[in-house]
């Protein structure tokens, strides 16, 4: 994807504060946010859109010399790796320890969480029936071969809902779990979450893994009415527990203005923000189910409460584990 820079307001007063933000975000209403932001404090947003893992690598290279302020970043696991290559700050906000609940938050205080996705079930019930699929532990059922369609093992998204099988399970029963898992896929594994869905309504499988919001975006209109025919066709199974992953924001190593990025945060974090951010990409706001009607017509689920900390430092040995028990 192309680096798009775009600033909240116009500059020219020498006194005007502003800040750098790099995001792997890439949502329009995102902008409405930074300009709501920039109306609120006066403080400009200077946004810089890019892959999440890019944006890491320039501020590696760009060192103390960053434009950067603020980095947002999607998946639990990228934020773990840009703290562990210092490239973010400790901060110390009362609001945000008020808006981020603990297990949404590094324990060191340098990034914090700002939406949540979860990773469903989705079956296509002329092939499979909903009923059979309570866990992702059902995902193994010999039942499943041939049915199964996943994407492949490059996916931040997979890699953290392995993690937290791990977490939660033990390697052990977590690696039965993905060779038994593999064993039922109907290949070529996919590269995104879209065509996997596509693939699900036009009954090449009959069930996959996918992040809500991105069937929410296909029910929502958001690719055309064929699309939305096929999301149409199809139905979500929150696994009991969910996987829980999370979109989320800190302040980078070298801010030249930290405290106008820790504001930008705090109001990300804060219910107002935070509610624009959830509703500009169809995510969870960190707290409840938020109000977006294509979700709440979802239902309901249960978090497993892991920490995307936790998420972020197994990455490594989940990537090795999949890529040993046939994960393509
Ligand atoms: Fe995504």
């Amino acid at each position: 994807m192309a680096l798009g820079l775009i600033t909240t307001g116009a500059s020219g007063h020498a006194e005007e504060v502003s800040i750098g933000v790099y995001s792997g975000r890439h949502y329009n209403t995102d902008q409405k946010l930074y300009q709501q932001f920039t109306a609120k404090t006066g403080i400009q947003v200077k946004l810089l859109e890019a892959k999440d893992d890019s944006l890491i690598e320039r501020l590696r290279q760009e060192g103390t010399n960053t434009a950067a302020d603020v980095l947002v970043l999607v998946d639990a696991a990228r934020l773990e790796r840009a703290s562990s290559l210092d490239l973010l700050q400790p901060a110390r906000s009362a609001a945000l320890l008020r808006s981020v609940p603990l297990n949404l938050r590094d324990s060191k205080g340098r990034w914090v969480g700002l939406t949540r996705r979860v990773r469903v079930v989705l079956v296509n019930p002329a092939l499979v029936k909903a009923a059979s699929i309570r866990t992702y532990g059902d995902l193994a059922n010999p039942a499943l071969k041939g049915k199964l369609c996943l994407r492949d093992r490059k996916s931040v998204y997979n890699q953290s809902l392995v993690a937290s099988q791990m977490i939660l399970r033990g390697d052990a029963q977590a690696q039965r779990w993905v060779k038994a898992m593999t064993a039922n896929v109907s290949q070529p594994y996919f590269s995104s979450d879209i065509p996997l869905i596509r693939a699900l309504a036009s009954g090449q499988c009959g069930v996959g893994l996918v992040n809500t919001y991105y069937l929410a975006r296909l029910l929502n209109g958001e690719s055309g009415a064929a699309d939305r025919a096929l999301a149409r066709k199809l139905q979500v199974v929150f696994p009991n527990p969910a996987h829980v992953n999370i979109s989320g924001a800190g302040i980078t190593r070298h801010a030249k203005n930290p405290q106008a990025a820790l504001k930008l945060i705090e109001f990300l974090a804060s219910p107002v923000g935070g509610k624009g951010y959830a509703e500009a990409n169809h995510e969870y706001p960190l707290k409840g189910y938020g109000d977006d009607p294509i979700l709440k017509g979802m239902g309901h689920f249960k978090a497993d409460g892991l920490s995307a900390e936790q998420l972020g430092s197994r990455n490594r040995a989940a990537v090795k584990l999949m890529e040993a028990n046939g994960w393509l």
